[in-house]
């Protein structure tokens, strides 16, 4: 009897210890899986950017928002819209046969993809009755698009009706809509806008790496920032804000009124060894700029911690920031910025490379939480069209220079009104 009482305690010690271990062995695998889970952080409009000293909530936060924008000196911008490629969509966002309604500098567009995987962008009126495709219309015909009210169909390659179904008469010359030149590649969408109606005078070059699948996906983050689409770029030849805004601290994260900027000589710091570069012809949209970074602790730098940064600039919406951690691993973030609205832009980062999962999540996480820094900035600052600089403060200028090669005579400048000089439209339209 005592035999058996002994080996039920024993029984039920045994059941005990084995929930236990499967609890314990659950816990680390969902760590496991949050930790190898590719990052996808987004940040809406007003998640971020503004700093009231407290947390604000609902409509009272909406009519904060709406305030800060009313009252927002915006300075003496540069025109809002630039020539170049900008991202819109990244490939997973449409499947075949499906629609995705687009906002681009101001003006609603449709993303179709066709039966085959073609991508096509038209604008979103329907020319009969004016109805908007991105409320209800669907992918016909292969490569079509059938407006919801009447259901006239319409290429997405050449914008033309192709039929009208309960007519049997002719299709007026004027059915058609306009279309926008896309590209697709590297995993993500891009439409082509140029003031005076130019062809792509340039093209996204391919990462290999993504295409051939060495690098893989790590994660993106999405932000909605309120701000020209300039300042975004331009941060990266800010480099005299480096040590100031982005000094890496224990618990500071993207909440800039907890950086200690006191700190003459912190115990870790980044040093940055910047040179900037524009290329020469036939490559001019591109820039480069080269940062050698590595942690130091009371001045001695730590090995290991050094890493080769290249952003590279291509055209005013699209860097390739390119990293090497030696044997941790290379890869990529892709940064897009797209301007939504003229000073409204939608920041897209996705990152591929070879690197471990829970060090690529590390790195995205914390690039995120110091581009959040920037975003208070950015959302609540003015342009200042002569800066007062100081040595140090970076090729700021040299920047800027470059950068206007994307503006010409007839692009968009906001008025004081908030109205513009001129609305974008495809240069199919020329
Ligand atoms: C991808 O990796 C393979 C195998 O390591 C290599 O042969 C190939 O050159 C790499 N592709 C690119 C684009 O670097
Ligand atoms: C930022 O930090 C300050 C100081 O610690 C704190 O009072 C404030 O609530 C924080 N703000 C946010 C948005 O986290
Ligand atoms: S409004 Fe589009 S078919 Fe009539
Ligand atoms: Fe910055």
């Amino acid at each position: 009897m005592g035999a058996s009482a002994s080996s039920v305690v024993s029984d039920a010690e045994m059941m005990k210890s084995t929930a236990i271990a499967v609890g314990v062995a659950c816990v680390i695998y969902l760590i496991y899986k949050w930790i190898v889970r590719p990052v996808n952080r987004v940040k809406r409009l007003g998640d971020l950017g503004f700093y009231f000293g407290e947390e604000l909530t609902g409509r009272y936060k909406e009519s904060q928002i709406e305030r800060m924008k009313r009252l927002r000196v915006l300075g003496d911008l540069p025109p809002v819209y630039p020539n170049g490629w900008f991202c819109i969509a990244e490939s997973g966002d449409i499947a075949p046969k499906e629609i995705k309604p687009i906002i681009f500098m101001g003006e609603q567009l449709t993303l179709i993809r066709a039966e085959s995987g073609k991508v096509h962008l038209i604008n979103s009126y329907c020319p009969h009755l004016g109805a908007n495709f991105n409320v209800g219309g669907r992918v016909v015909d292969g490569n079509c698009v059938q407006c919801p009210f009447h259901g006239w169909i319409f290429s997405g390659e050449t914008g033309k009706c192709t039929r009208i179904p309960y007519s049997d008469g002719t299709i007026p010359e004027q059915a058609k809509v306009s279309t926008w030149p896309v590209r697709e590649v590297n995993k993500c969408i891009y439409v082509w806008y140029h003031c005076d109606g130019h062809d792509p005078e340039w093209e996204i070059p391919e990462i290999m790496d993504i295409t051939a699948g060495n690098w893989t996906y790590k994660g993106r983050t999405e932000h909605e920032i309120l701000c020209h689409c300039q300042e975004i770029p331009e941060n990266g030849a800010d480099i005299a804000h480096l040590n100031y805004l982005h000094l890496i601290g224990v618990n500071e994260g993207n909440n800039i009124t907890r950086i200690q900027m006191d700190k003459t000589e912190p115990l870790i710091k980044h040093v940055w060894n910047g040179k900037w570069e524009a290329e020469p012809e036939p490559n001019q949209h591109i820039s480069a700029m080269y940062l050698k970074q590595f942690m130091t602790v009371a001045g001695i730098p730590i090995p290991l911690t050094y890493s080769d940064l290249k952003a590279i600039q291509i055209g005013p919406g699209i860097v390739h920031m390119m990293f090497d951690f030696g044997f941790l691993g290379r890869g990529i973030v892709m940064q897009h910025v797209t301007p939504e609205e003229p000073v409204q832009q939608r920041v897209r980062f996705t990152m591929y490379a070879d690197l471990n999962d829970a060090f690529a999540k590390f790195f995205l996480i914390s690039e995120a939480n110091h581009f959040e820094r920037d975003i208070y900035i950015w959302t609540n600052k003015r342009y200042i069209k002569n800066p007062l600089y100081a040595k140090n403060d970076g090729p700021i200028g040299k920047h800027r220079r470059w950068f206007n090669r994307f503006y010409g005579e007839n692009s968009p400048r906001l008025n004081r009104d908030g109205s513009l000089t001129n609305r974008p439209i495809s240069i199919n339209d020329w």
